[in-house]
């Protein structure tokens, strides 16, 4: 094994000194001594400079000088003469101002990580031709931008302010502005004259501030007719924001707020709106109608909010249950009363509302749909239509069911504690079933943010293992059927049994407690051997790869900034790369909740097989954690308006 490794050391040795001695050979045009220069691009990048090196080419398009420590005294005033550069990359340096002497058709300019406070329109002016500023990790306030600094950047585009200092959003940003990113500053208020000119604006991101509904004056988006992205997660808001501008807005964050009111007119007019997320907040129900406008949703998330699933929430059943199939709704699962803990509003009979204190509005709307002149318009409403519980769906099939006292049940849960971190379900049918929906839920203390995780199983099976649960813990586990074949469901009301995962004292506890996956035990016992070989193969990868590393290092800079990259440095690359991060919420469906079933019966309602409220397992929060991410493996991306549809927060 050494000789080999040796051998392969030594091939990717002359590799590296080929490439080290390629530039010198090919290149003849002038190149300062520290750089490299290759037809325009200019590498001067992680070199430990404190200065823009002279000397470099008239013909560079583009400036390598990130990750060294350039201060704003390094810039050469040569550097002026550069008037083909169109982008320069300095994120990483030691600027303390906004930098002078760039060139002046500079259109892209790259300032991440440094300690820029101050911006001024001396320096912006020198480059009227700029259309992308990413200042991103700096040190900018509000009042340290001088007025009418933007005044000659009628190009500008993109300008992205993530983690400064900003306690509001900058006075005078250009009208041409369509993307503009303040997320993680301490913006606390907006008022309602800093964005009223920005028409163009079209993604306006602001994750991670301080906002609460009285620093938002109420119509400060209104005027962004353009807008088609609005985000506002990890802020205090307590309500839904109105007065949003419908004409293109199609995505809306709300998530990690503490809203607990949607007033009822807050999505008015959204027509364009396919993508709303009132994920991690507060609310435990919402007003009747207030979807009704949003003609385009097709992606509702409203995961880990305390749904009280009383009788103001059946209007929400009744409307689920008439959305189309392509309406993706994932969140709705009841968290209070105690007895419908852990359901599907979807799921829940009409009787489970509660809906007693108000049965008068209740069986209003209900005869609305009975021919008028079998009841009196007014006065007490005979006691037999209070109590007609279906009236929705009149199918005399369903009179089957004996709501009242079942007479057998048609599903029958079997548990057994396997282990610590185990349980065992089997079940027993009454009626032959295509899928079921199972679905489990730690019991426990916290009541608003139990986390209910859900898969469906094929109705051949009657067995399943739940995996990665906590030790010594309640759970409950629920089964609904899903559709069954030639046959009516008699009952669509879940059934549940109660159980608990074993002590721990009474297995060796196991070092790593996957919680975030879990595994088909029956069908993936080949999958450690591949990912221990997988993982030896990587590891050898990795020692050549820090063997060449090292090696190139010690004999120049070449190849820095891949060294730097797994010398477990920060990615600073990131800066310069279009990495849009991955969209979390799709990585919640297990691969065995996604099996596709034939429909073959017209009584079943499609939407059956939308699977929607999937939470993550006990404790897990995808959305902190892939935030957390964000921040200590920071990713820019050049330009975020095209995509569409990569979350970016
Ligand atoms: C909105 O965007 C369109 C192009 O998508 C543009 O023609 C229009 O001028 C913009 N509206 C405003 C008010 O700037
Ligand atoms: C959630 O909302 C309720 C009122 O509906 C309020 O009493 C409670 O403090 C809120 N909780 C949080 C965490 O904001
Ligand atoms: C929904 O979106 C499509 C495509 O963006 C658009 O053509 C259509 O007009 C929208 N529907 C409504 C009702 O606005």
């Amino acid at each position: 094994m050494i000789s080999v490794t040796w051998s392969i050391f030594l091939v990717w040795t002359k590799i590296g000194l080929l490439l080290d001695m390629a530039p010198c050979s090919v290149s003849a045009k002038p190149c300062p001594s520290v750089c490299r220069c290759d037809v325009g691009f200019i590498y001067c990048n992680d070199r430990d400079l404190t200065s823009i090196p002279t000397g470099i080419p008239e013909d560079a398009t583009t400036l390598f000088l990130q990750n060294n420590q350039i201060n704003n005294a390094g810039i050469p005033s040569e550097l002026k003469n550069l008037l083909r550069v169109e982008r320069i990359y300095l994120y990483h340096n030691s600027l303390d101002e906004f930098p002078t002497n760039l060139p002046k058709y500079v259109k892209e300019l790259h300032l991440q990580e440094n300690n820029i406070r101050t911006i001024t329109y001396d320096s912006l002016s020198q480059i009227p031709y700029l259309e992308e500023l990413h200042l991103d990790d700096n040190s900018v306030s509000a009042v340290s931008i001088e007025d009418g600094a933007f005044r000659d950047n009628v190009y500008l585009r993109l300008l992205f302010l993530s983690r400064n200092h900003l306690s509001t959003i900058p006075w005078g940003l250009p009208k041409t502005i369509e993307e503009l990113r303040l997320d993680d500053n301490r913006i606390s208020t907006i008022s309602e004259l800093s964005l009223q000119d920005l028409t163009n604006l079209k993604r306006l991101v602001l994750d991670g501030n301080l906002l609460n509904n009285h620093g938002l004056g109420d119509k400060v988006f209104m005027n962004l007719v353009n807008l088609t992205e609005l985000s506002l997660v990890r802020n205090s808001l307590t309500a839904a924001p109105v007065n949003l501008p419908g004409t293109n807005l199609r995505k809306l964050y709300l998530q990690e707020n503490h809203i607990n009111h949607v007033p009822p007119n807050a999505f008015s007019y959204l027509r364009q709106l396919y993508r709303l997320d009132m994920s991690n907040n507060n609310l435990s129900n919402l007003p009747q109608g207030v979807f009704d406008d949003l003609d385009n949703i097709t992606q509702l998330f409203l995961r880990n909010n305390p749904w009280h699933c009383g009788c103001k929430m059946k209007w929400v059943r009744d409307w689920l249950q008439s959305l189309p199939l392509k309406v993706n709704v994932r969140g709705l699962m009841c968290q209070a009363p105690e007895k419908v803990r852990g359901m599907a509003i979807k799921d829940l009979n009409a009787e489970l509302f509660d809906c007693k204190d108000d049965g008068m509005i209740s069986t209003i709307q209900i005869t609305t749909a009975v021919p008028n002149t079998l009841y009196p318009a007014q006065g007490h409403w005979p006691v037999s239509v209070t109590k007609q519980p279906d009236i929705k769906t009149p199918n005399l099939n369903k009179n089957y069911r004996t709501t009242a006292s079942p007479v057998r049940k048609i599903i029958t849960i079997f548990v057994k504690s396997v282990s610590t971190e185990t349980i065992h379900i089997s079940w027993k049918v009454a009626l032959p079933m295509t899928a079921l929906r199972l679905s489990w839920l730690k019991m426990g203390h916290s009541p608003a943010f139990g986390s209910i995780t859900e898969t469906i199983v094929t109705g051949d099976r009657n067995d399943y293992l739940l995996t990665a649960l906590e030790p010594e813990s309640p759970y409950r586990v629920c089964m609904v059927p899903m559709e069954t074949s030639n046959i009516y469901l008699s009952d669509e009301t879940p059934e549940c049994i109660e159980t608990e995962t074993a002590p721990l004292k009474m297995y060796n506890p196991t070092t790593t407690l996957n919680r975030e996956q879990e595994k088909e035990p029956y069908k993936n016992s080949s999958l450690p051997l591949a990912a221990i070989i997988g993982g030896a193969v990587a590891l050898v990868a990795i020692a050549l790869l820090a063997l060449v590393c090292w090696y190139v290092h010690r004999n120049g800079s070449l190849f820095s900034r891949n060294c730097a990259y797994s010398k477990g440095r920060r990615r600073k690359d990131d800066y310069a790369e279009a990495g849009t991060k991955k969209d979390n919420s799709i990585l919640e469906i297990r691969e065995t909740s996604f099996q596709m079933i034939p429909i073959t019966n017209d009584q079943v309602s499609k939407e059956e097989f939308v699977i929607h409220t999937i939470f993550p397992p006990n404790g897990m929060n995808l959305y902190k954690n892939s935030h957390s991410e964000s921040s200590s493996n920071r990713s820019y991306r050049d330009s975020g308006i095209p995509d569409s549809d990569h979350s970016h927060s």
